[in-house]
């Protein structure tokens, strides 16, 4: 790194509640090391003072980091939300500042497919009954109504990330897997799409639910869904809590049309361990509820640590603000004896031929030029070959362009 860009000690990350340490490890594998890792998190003036002077922050959900208090974040240059939502950041106002956020959408996902794996095993022997009476003192010795999971068949409505690691794990028990997605997926192993849900409906002795949360997905999983399932089978809800109509859901189960349900999210779920779980679920006799804890794991923190922590590394280090939840999205390549020049602007006309003015005015060659472009913001990155003496005065040049929000380079 060259003395023109900021050395990376000079760069402040300040990283809030409890964030795993493989962060902090990481950051300093890829040579910052001025991290603060404070164990709780901030609000108010407090986290206002902190953040005054952080290059970088990383939060967990319990930061709220309102337009407020961005305010107050003059070197702000990336957030990490090191977790998967994302609404305790407004987005919007960090856009306008050129803050990119980043978030981990996917490292917990192995954790689900887990869970969900046992989830079936434990409804298929019916455990969740007999783990009921056993404490209470009873002893329903029986193989009435327990099955082995070998050969019997897993619908999994959504192939993603998660539900296609489910499809893996259950052929390695001898499960024959059947899937439905909105979109063409390609099949992993054996498993078979089909062509519509209900058809999933009519042959799955489980259906296991994958899908994001989207307009279409509010209440996909209805009445005449929950009976169109086979007599006896199970349904398993680790994704979203307003995907599955609870209400059918507790019919099915008290007429016996199913036998058993592991829910692990629910319509409304307690803030707080210290809020009262309601649900009509409650009480259930083959019923697994847990409290949205699909993806809750020490591997899966482990690896949103490392996955928040490369791409605002990535973001630092070349620009490219791939996985980014606000902002245009730019994958690039890495630079090599260019300067590179990085402009986030509003995205008004005129701005780009601005920009080649400001090198063409200096007769510096440009080596590569990418540009990207939302409703609101517009990301220009100019690699300039060769060293550039004292800047050039390049940067003074790009800041003073109108529109100009933030501008960067990297030598
Ligand atoms: P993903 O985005 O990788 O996969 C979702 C899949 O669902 C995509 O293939 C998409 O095309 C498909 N899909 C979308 N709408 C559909 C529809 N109407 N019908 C059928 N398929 C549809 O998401 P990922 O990572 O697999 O996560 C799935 C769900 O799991 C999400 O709702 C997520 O919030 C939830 N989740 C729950 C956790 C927990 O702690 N219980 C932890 C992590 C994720």
């Amino acid at each position: 790194m060259s003395n023109l860009s900021l050395a990376k000690d000079k760069i402040k990350i300040l990283l809030l509640e409890g964030i795993h340490q493989n962060a902090v490890d990481s950051f300093k594998a890829h040579g910052y090391n001025n991290v603060e890792l404070l164990p709780g998190a901030l609000d108010g003036d407090e986290l206002k003072a902190k953040i005054a002077d952080a290059h970088m922050v990383g939060i967990r959900s319990r930061t709220k980091l309102t337009a407020d208090i961005l305010e107050a974040a003059d070197k702000l240059m990336a957030i990490g939300c090191f977790c998967i939502g994302t609404n305790q950041v407004d987005l919007s106002a960090a856009r306008d500042k050129g803050v990119p956020v980043f978030n981990a959408p996917y490292s917990n996902t192995r954790s689900v497919a887990e869970l969900v794996i046992a989830e079936i095993i434990m409804l298929a022997r019916g455990v969740p009954h007999k783990n009921t009476l056993a404490h209470a003192g009873g002893w329903l010795k029986s193989a009435e109504g327990s099955y082995e999971v070998r050969g019997k068949i897993l619908g999994v409505i959504g192939y993603g990330h998660i539900g296609s690691q489910v499809s893996v794990l259950a052929e390695s028990l001898g499960m024959k897997v059947r899937y439905f997605d909105i979109i063409d997926k390609l099949p992993l192993g054996n498993a078979a799409p089909c062509d519509t849900m209900e058809e999933l409906l009519e042959i799955s002795d489980f259906v296991s639910l994958h899908v994001p949360a989207t307009p279409q997905t509010n209440n996909m999983f209805r009445r005449e869904h929950i009976f169109a399932m086979k007599p006896g089978a199970l349904l398993i809800n680790l994704a979203r809590g307003n995907v599955v109509d609870i209400n059918a859901l507790v019919e099915a189960l008290d007429n016996g049309h199913l036998s058993g349900a592991g829910i692990d999210v629910f319509p409304q779920e307690p803030a707080s361990k210290n809020e009262e779980f309601t649900s009509p679920l409650r009480g259930q006799p083959n019923v697994i509820l847990t409290p949205h804890v699909g993806g809750s794991t020490q591997e899966a923190q482990a690896n949103i640590g490392n996955e928040v922590t490369s791409k605002l590394v990535r973001y630092s280090d070349n620009g490219s603000t791939l996985g980014t939840v606000n902002f245009v999205e730019v994958s690039l390549p890495v630079q090599d004896g260019v300067t590179r020049f990085l402009h986030i602007h509003r995205n008004v006309p005129g701005v780009l031929s601005s920009i080649n003015e400001v090198f063409s005015e200096r007769g510096l060659n440009i080596a590569g030029q990418y540009l990207m472009t939302d409703g609101e913001v517009g990301y220009v990155v100019v690699d300039v070959s060769g060293d550039l003496e004292a800047g050039m005065g390049v940067r003074k040049g790009l800041a003073g362009i109108e529109g100009t929000i933030r501008t960067r380079f990297l030598a």
